[in-house]
């Protein structure tokens, strides 16, 4: 299976969202990293087909996804960046709800439904109403939604904005039992989440591909230009206007401060090993999350 975007754009007004995307993807993970803005979410409605490419095309296997239609739509499951539920009704029946109208006949929707509320740690509650749901619950609902007709291609938005640390990796933890022999494209603006789970990231950056590549090559290319000091108050602030900042951490004896600079920073600065927080802060500046 192999998903192409070829020179694809879509531009809303003077906008260019998306700007000359050229990408293959086969099957993995693949972390879509970018700011807000980037053009994460434009690039996957695209993928999706929820949004029509101004220029350029996406095929599978070498056929047009759109000739492809309700075949291309049988292998996708998206997950959007904002998931709509219905709060009155509890988890089992959203979920059967979803696979009628996906197809499943009603023995499938009761297996397949019960097989990944146990997935993704929802059978307690399963006959509870989402109205009650946090927000961590409400994003497993909307994974389970999406793995209802066992798609190849997954295509998650955002999966993990504004889940609690410990749903954030229960949330991983889901991801990578996934994986498998399916195409997924998760994006993110939270740099530590995609270190665990994708195989490859792409930076996006104001609607363009920056990089592809596998995650540790990736970090490869910060080694030797990140940089740890422990700061007083004044320090920092004179260093920061030069610099991109990575994590700062407060001390006992004055701020502990990742810098990412080709050169040595500092006197007292000592290098260290890179991670992939570094290389979104290399690449976009400013502080990572
Ligand atoms: N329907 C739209 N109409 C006009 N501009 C849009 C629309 N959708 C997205 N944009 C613009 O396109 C750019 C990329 O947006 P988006 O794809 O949502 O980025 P991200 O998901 O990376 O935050 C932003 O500047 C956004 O304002
Ligand atoms: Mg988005």
């Amino acid at each position: 299976m192999k998903l192409t975007i070829q020179n694809v754009m879509k531009t809303f007004g003077e906008k260019r969202a998306v700007n000359d995307v050229s990408l293959e993807l086969i099957s993995g993970v693949y972390g879509l990293l970018g700011p807000n803005g980037a053009g994460k979410t434009t690039l996957m409605k695209l993928i999706v087909d929820i949004l029509t490419p101004s220029a350029g095309r996406i095929t599978l296997d070498g056929v047009d996804i759109t000739e492809l239609g309700a075949a291309y739509r049988d292998k996708l499951g998206y997950m959007p960046q904002e998931i709509g539920v219905y709060k009155n009704f509890s988890a089992k029946k959203f979920l059967k709800y979803i696979a009628a109208l996906k197809g499943l006949s009603g023995r499938e929707a009761e297996s397949k439904v019960s097989e990944l509320l146990g997935l993704v740690g929802l059978k307690d509650v399963a006959n509870k109403r989402l109205g009650g749901f946090s927000g961590g619950m409400l994003r497993r609902i909307g994974i389970a939604q999406t793995l209802l007709n066992d798609p190849q291609i997954l295509i998650l938005d955002e999966p993990t904005a504004g889940l609690d640390p410990q749903e954030r990796i229960r949330f991983r933890n889901i991801l990578s039992e996934l994986s498998g022999n399916r195409i997924v494209l998760i994006s993110t603006h939270i740099v530590t989440d995609m270190e665990f789970i994708a195989g490859q990231i792409i930076l996006l950056k104001d609607g363009a591909v920056l990089r592809m590549d596998h995650t540790e090559n990736l970090i490869r290319t910060v080694e030797g230009k990140v940089w740890s000091a422990v700061l007083t108050h004044e320090q920092f602030n004179s260093i920061k206007q030069l610099y991109s900042i990575g994590n700062v951490m407060q001390r006992s004896d004055g701020m502990e401060v990742r810098i990412i600079s080709d050169k040595k920073p500092l006197e007292q600065a000592k290098p260290i090993q890179p991670i992939l927080e570094d290389v979104y802060t290399y690449y976009f500046g400013g502080t990572a999350k």
